[in-house]
């Protein structure tokens, strides 16, 4: 077997701080069981803790980035008895970072994988599928025919929320950052898509809806765009910031929501998983979608777990399209 490892953020910076750490196989406290990783996933929200943007909590370097990750159960601790040795699992915001080859974590954060989707894809999907099912299902009534607007669409996140959306029946305007990623969106089943580092997609989504505007605005980008989201809403209409992509919003006046009765959210799905049986049963429709072939989540790169800052690095650039997951190198290369 290869020398177990992790990927530590060394101090706040760039990418250039993570840097790789042998470890020891953990032992498992009692609660808890110990997994070999098969697939991680890398979200936007690690490049965030790694270059200390203020966030809902921000660890102290050094320390292991990662909030999701695939496994297999190898060792159990003594209170483990709905477990076994040999079961895939996945895990989000486990209180654990995931880049490591192994880990050990707590038993009643574990969700038992037995849909038959492949470890790459769920590792890339997981924490997409559950923040567009929160997003979707418990922010809002949203009624076939409501019209939102989903920005960063051929992202990782986005790709997911375009296509549930349209399930839902909903008419999608999509922004993306350039025309590939337009057309991307455009393929992904979005009404209309507009490239907005080329176009002023507040005067775009105005003429598209005959001055009517969206009824939400579903925000990932934060900085650049929340006052032009703000813009784009009709009457009693909401903009969920769940993203800082550009860096966070400042500035933002209460009053400004006051002529249009408007709405604004800043949520985060650590507190809709916080709970076991809501983490479960949305995990359920997470695991529905990602389990059905004919909903596309790009893999953009699958990377040894010791190139983790490459992974960051091509996530920053705003070139990627869908996900990138990190591999623990022996599963790569056998060999090693
Ligand atoms: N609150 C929650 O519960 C929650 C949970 C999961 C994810 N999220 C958020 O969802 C968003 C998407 O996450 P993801 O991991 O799937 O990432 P992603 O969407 O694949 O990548 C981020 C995208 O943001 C866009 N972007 C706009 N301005 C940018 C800038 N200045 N720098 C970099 N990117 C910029 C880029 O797309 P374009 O080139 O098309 O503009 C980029 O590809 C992130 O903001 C993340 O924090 C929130």
């Amino acid at each position: 077997m290869a020398s177990p490892f992790e990927m530590q953020v060394t101090a706040i910076g760039g990418p250039e701080v993570i840097q790789k750490r042998s470890i020891d196989i953990p032992t498992p406290a009692p609660h808890q069981v110990v997994l070999a990783h098969t697939a991680i996933g890398v979200n936007f929200v690690d490049i965030y803790l790694r270059a200390g943007q203020a966030h809902s909590h921000n660890p102290q370097p050094p320390f292991v980035p990662g909030i999701n990750a695939v496994g297999t159960v190898i060792a159990l601790g003594a209170q483990i008895k709905d477990l076994q040795l040999g079961q895939k699992v996945t895990y989000t915001n486990a209180g654990v970072g995931s880049y490591s080859t192994h880990v050990a974590v707590a038993a009643d954060r574990l969700i038992p994988v037995d849909h038959g989707v492949d470890d790459v894809r769920l590792a890339a999907g997981l924490v997409r599928a559950l923040t567009c099912q929160y997003l979707l299902k418990q922010m809002r009534m949203l009624n076939p025919g409501t019209r939102v607007l989903v920005h960063a669409a051929a992202g990782g996140v986005g790709q997911i929320l375009v296509q549930w959306a349209k399930r839902l029946g909903l008419v999608v305007l999509a922004t993306a950052g350039s025309e590939i990623k337009v057309k991307t969106a455009l393929a992904l089943g979005a009404d209309f898509a507009i490239n907005y580092r080329d176009a002023d997609f507040v005067s775009e989504v105005h003429r598209i809806t005959q001055g009517q505007g969206v009824s939400v605005v579903f925000d990932s980008v934060g900085k650049d765009t929340f006052e032009g989201s703000l813009k784009c809403l009709e009457p009693k209409g909401l903009v969920v910031n769940f993203g800082t992509a550009s860096g966070q919003v400042e500035g933002f006046a209460l009053q400004d929501l006051h002529s249009k009765s408007l709405w604004v959210c800043r949520p985060t799905l650590r507190t809709y998983i916080a709970n076991r049986e809501d983490m479960l049963a949305m995990s359920a429709e997470a695991f529905d979608i990602l389990g059905d072939p004919t909903i596309r989540l790009d893999i953009e790169s699958v990377l040894p777990l010791s190139l983790a800052s490459e992974a960051h690095r091509l996530l920053e650039s705003r070139t990627t399209q869908g996900a990138i997951v990190l591999i623990p190198d022996d599963l790569i290369n056998p060999q090693e």
